[in-house]
């Protein structure tokens, strides 16, 4: 038996453990993936564990993503552009650090909305950890330009000259949403605005939303955003959150296991819990 799992604090409420073990499962892998709850001064000895135990890797999630960077040796080029790891694949002993969060968000782009990225051009709302690794992700991608706004306009300028040299790239304020939303083919939500319990939020004004455009929520609870609903209201496409998560979670699992993962098997099973 191979020992995948999780190390977050805190874990209890995740939902990776059915995903994954469902996948395991459909495809016949005697693979197993578990939680541990590990606490922010044990991360460097939970880390050492994935050797001594020899464990296949595990997932990283909050609040490990950054600080887990310090005790592999050696971390993907895409992972070091973002600046976190959400998977550690053990390579015969040498833990390499991944980060799925934001090729798995793209992929989930691709398979689920209609848009032509190398064609699209982006609003990000929010520059914090998640969209640091949808941006770093899109710009490696090549989408045609992307602009960034946030409530903190520094963190907007780093992120913007972070990406840079792989596509154009703005730092904007909130006062230029209105002309911008004019100009994009996809607004993507990253802010954690109208996620449960706070669901009647929006991060943007819903009358600036419109027909032709695409708009994403990295949020899936609730699994329709309001900004979702008044998107959808509005004619425009619209893309959720569970789609990301799936997809970072497709993206480890082949990593770990050199399998295609059971994407509508990891989907069903997270829509209607077996167990
Ligand atoms: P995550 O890892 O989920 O991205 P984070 O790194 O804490 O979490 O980032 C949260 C993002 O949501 C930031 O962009 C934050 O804006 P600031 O950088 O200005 O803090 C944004 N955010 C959170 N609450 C917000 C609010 N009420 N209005 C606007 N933006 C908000």
């Amino acid at each position: 038996l191979t020992l995948t799992g999780l190390f977050g604090h805190p874990v209890r409420h995740s939902r990776s453990p059915q995903m994954q073990n469902a996948a395991f499962r459909e495809k016949g892998l005697s693979f197993v993936y578990t939680v541990f709850d590990v606490l922010p001064e044990r991360l460097e000895a939970a880390v050492e564990s994935i050797r001594v135990l020899g464990m296949r890797g595990v997932n990283v999630t909050i609040p490990h993503k950054v600080d887990v960077m310090n005790y592999l040796d050696r971390i993907t080029p895409e992972a070091e552009m973002i600046g976190a790891v959400n998977t550690i694949v053990n390579e015969n002993g040498e833990l390499v650090g991944h980060n799925t969060d934001g090729s798995g968000y793209v992929r989930s782009l691709i398979e689920e909305t209609a848009l032509s990225l190398p064609e699209s051009k982006v609003l990000i709302l929010g520059a914090g950890g998640a969209s640091r690794a949808v941006a770093v992700s899109m710009a490696l991608k090549g989408v045609k330009e992307i602009f960034i706004a946030n409530r903190t306009r520094e963190k907007g300028d780093e992120l913007a000259a972070r990406i840079a040299s792989y596509c154009p790239a703005h730092s904007v304020s909130y006062e230029d949403l209105p002309s911008l939303t004019n100009q994009v083919q996809l607004v993507i939500n990253t802010t954690s605005v109208g996620m449960s319990p706070n669901i009647e939020e929006t991060p943007i004004d819903p009358s600036l939303l419109h027909e032709g455009l695409v708009v994403s929520d990295l949020i899936y609870n609730p699994r329709e955003t309001l900004l979702l609903k008044e998107a959808r209201q509005r004619g425009a496409q619209t893309h959720g959150g569970l789609g990301m998560f799936i997809y970072q979670g497709a993206e480890a699992f082949t990593l770990w296991t050199g399998v295609e993962a059971p994407i509508e098997v990891m989907r069903k099973q997270l829509e209607h819990p077996t167990k």
